[in-house]
């Protein structure tokens, strides 16, 4: 059995580096006896709104959550379809599934966002919304997807759930759609110590509907004019948040430089890199190379000490709970074909320079065999 000398995220150094100043706000929320709401929940909304260059946020309790009140507040109701690729983490298309909408499946390019060319083909009089997922932290051609949305008149709801900071032609992930979704989970590059989400949009109605839902549906104290749900972000999260935003864009500047890293390293390999666009800002949530020799290349890293990961190794059409949509093997050739190629190496900005160059002379090496 192997040991890990490099993790592939390591959230311990992050409480080492961060503790001695985590630890005062966490005594000062625990003090002040204020669990919800409060100043550092606004302090916080306004924080991203300033980063992210949007008129309004909604702090929630997760980045699931902030798509089901995404898709809620764009009206999109049971029955309805809403245009998703197969090829993310679960909660793309649950959050679809849970408000009773058909999640209608699209293949992805080799950059593993939405094709736009198969989103018009997929296009009903059903379609309610299309969500593409920046898949980790790349964000999808929205320039064509925008004109599909206009020359359709159906919305987009960002999955910006793994792209907080990317830009695309220097437009910030979450700002192209009606809304914009994020996660804060602990393993994001913007990270809570639990759950927790948020929500973008540049729409006031929408803004003031996802305020209402998050809180039981209330208007004012005491009245509910329609159910909504429990989705608050905890004020301590939110201060753990605030803090932790002003070192984001060293976090990903870190992650840039380690990405390069690698590129430099094996972009003489049979590996298909995830190269930059002169159009892209990537943040880098994951690092994803692609190889036929996958899983041969991953057991070889675990047995020299790294660990990788896969995301996602079953696409979301092939999950038993999918079954009732009557998708095939076969359905998403390229989502499927990269299920079986893709393997996420360790990007996090507690990694030496050391520690990358000895996980590119393994790959080389692995090449060499
Ligand atoms: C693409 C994508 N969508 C949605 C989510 C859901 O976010 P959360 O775990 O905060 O509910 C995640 C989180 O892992 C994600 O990666």
């Amino acid at each position: 059995m192997s040991k890990i000398q490099i993790p592939y995220i390591n959230l311990s150094a992050q409480w080492e580096e961060e503790k001695s100043f985590l630890l005062p706000v966490i005594n000062d929320v625990f003090s002040s006896g204020q669990f919800i709401g409060g100043d550092a929940i606004e302090e916080f909304e306004s924080n991203i709104s300033s980063l992210c260059n949007s008129k309004y946020s909604v702090a929630l309790n997760s980045g699931t959550d902030s798509l089901v009140c995404g898709l809620i507040a764009l009206g999109v109701k049971r029955g309805d379809e809403v245009i998703t690729p197969p090829n993310s983490f679960v909660a793309s298309t649950s959050s679809i599934v849970h408000i009773g909408a058909k999640p209608i499946f699209v293949d992805v390019l080799d950059d593993q966002n939405i094709d736009p060319i198969k989103i018009e083909e997929a296009i009903t009089h059903k379609t309610k919304a299309i969500m593409p997922v920046h898949l980790t932290g790349r964000i999808a051609n929205m320039t064509e997807l925008m004109k599909i949305s206009r020359k359709y008149n159906i919305p987009i709801i960002e999955d910006a759930a793994q792209s907080i900071g990317s830009k695309y032609k220097g437009k910030f992930s979450g700002t192209f759609g009606e809304v914009g979704c994020f996660s804060a989970h602990p393993l994001k590059n913007l990270n809570a110590c639990g759950d927790a989400g948020f929500l973008i949009t540049d729409n006031f109605e929408i803004w003031k509907k996802i305020r209402k839902l998050r809180n039981h549906g209330f208007e004012k104290r005491n009245v509910v004019d329609e159910f909504g749900y429990v989705s608050r972000m905890d004020t301590l999260q939110a201060s753990i948040l605030n803090l932790r935003l002003k070192k984001l864009e060293n976090v990903i500047n870190k992650r840039r430089r380690n990405a390069e890293i690698y590129f430099e390293a094996l972009k003489k390999l049979p590996i298909l890199l995830p190269f930059e666009k002169p159009h892209e800002f990537n943040s880098y949530h994951t690092f994803v190379i692609q190889t036929d020799k996958r899983d041969q290349l991953k057991d070889f890293l675990f047995q020299n000490g790294i660990e990788t990961a896969i995301h996602y190794p079953v696409p979301i059409h092939l999950q038993p709970a999918s079954s009732y949509l009557r998708y095939k093997k076969g359905s998403f050739k390229n989502t499927e074909a990269q299920a079986n190629k893709i393997l996420t190496l360790p990007i996090h900005q507690f990694l030496e320079n050391s520690d990358i160059n000895f996980i590119n002379d393994k790959i080389i090496e692995f090449f060499k065999l």
